[in-house]
């Protein structure tokens, strides 16, 4: 039999995932556990890279389990884990920071937006990130790598530093690919010529949390034209409902919006009550499986320390390998 391939993501632990975050990653992750060893973390050293309120973190780690779970991963079949409970990730990531031009890590959009974000406090931790994302990937031998298309860029840097370090040292790092969806980059309601982001501000997004009325509130304020469309194209709002009403499941109704803005007579609030409604029907069994995993949160914290059982050694392995290339052991 050969040997299943290695998925790895991770998340941060924001508190509240939106629905860009399951749309263009955990969605993509359920049919990966059926045939890859899928490995996926709680990435919380990412996260206090911001400005955080400690108090709030194991909360927040917690809240990332449970909508892991309740999106539908298997802890029987998927190594689900805290990063910061594996130290490998970041041992391995100094060693990667002796093979990374300093220059590729300034040319990260995510960093120029944080940095624009946090002017008045940008810690060298913003800088490194892509390091620590690298080494989260190439510790595990992954050979795919599911998320959205803002984090295709700090991949295809991870694929540079491990062809860097193949080359100085020898071949010790399998190089890992980016795997995107359809839904690889679903835009902000009230401003869609953004992504869809927690920054923003609640508006911005429909967190998988929310309930029933405040969905439907914030998809029915959802900007649709903004005028200097051209001709026959969409706008990109309304192109954003298209896409997510799609994605939700509505295909009947999706087919027939496109034919009413084909012919000119699509209303826009008829469009938009079917994507809450999809929306709706989608995140009401989510919230339900949520809440009845959030009523035993020793049994989560135990499926993670289980997942850091099973990374670490994986980890190791690794990490004796590098050293050795590098002349360290
Ligand atoms: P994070 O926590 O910002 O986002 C988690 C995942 O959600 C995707 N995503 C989106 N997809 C589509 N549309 C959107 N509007 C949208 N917003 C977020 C992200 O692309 C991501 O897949 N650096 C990473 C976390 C990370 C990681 C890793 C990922 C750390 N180490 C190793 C993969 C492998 C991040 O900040 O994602």
């Amino acid at each position: 039999m050969t040997k299943k391939h290695t998925a790895f993501s991770g998340i941060q632990p924001s508190g509240t995932l939106h629905i860009g975050n399951y749309l263009g990653a955990i969605k993509q992750w359920l049919p990966l556990q059926n045939d890859h060893d899928c490995i996926f973390a709680v990435v919380d050293y990412h996260a206090i890279t911001v400005p955080y309120q400690p108090i709030d973190m194991r909360g927040r780690i917690l809240d990332a389990a449970l909508d892991y779970l309740a999106a539908g991963l298997d802890p029987k079949k998927v190594t689900l884990f805290v990063q910061s409970r594996v130290p490998e990730h970041t041992e391995l990531a100094w060693l990667l920071s002796t093979v990374t031009p300093l220059s590729e890590l300034h040319r990260m959009t995510q960093y120029k937006e944080k940095a624009a974000q946090y002017s008045a406090a940008i810690n060298t931790g913003l800088i490194t990130y892509p390091i620590l994302m690298a080494a989260d990937i190439l510790l595990y031998n992954t050979h795919v790598v599911p998320v959205g298309e803002d984090q295709e860029q700090h991949v295809e840097l991870t694929r540079t530093i491990a062809r860097k370090f193949n080359k100085r040292f020898g071949e010790t790092f399998t190089v890992p690919k980016v795997q995107l969806t359809e839904a690889k980059r679903v835009m902000s309601l009230a401003d869609p010529t953004r992504k869809m982001s927690k920054s923003l501000g609640p508006k911005h997004y429909v967190a998988l949390t929310d309930d029933e009325k405040t969905i439907r509130a914030k998809v029915a304020k959802a900007v649709t034209d903004i005028g200097g469309t051209p001709q026959g194209e969409l706008s990109p709002g309304v192109r954003n409902l298209f896409m997510l009403l799609k994605e939700f499941g509505q295909t009947a109704d999706y087919l027939r919006f496109e034919n009413a803005h084909a012919g000119g007579t699509i209303k826009y609030s008829e469009l938009k009550a079917a994507v809450a409604d999809g929306i709706v029907k989608h995140l009401t069994p989510f919230q339900e499986r949520r809440s009845a995993l959030a009523r035993e949160p020793k049994k989560i914290w135990a499926i993670l320390e289980h997942g850091a059982e099973r990374a670490r050694p994986i980890a190791q392995k690794t990490m004796a390998r590098v050293k050795q290339a590098m002349g360290l052991i």
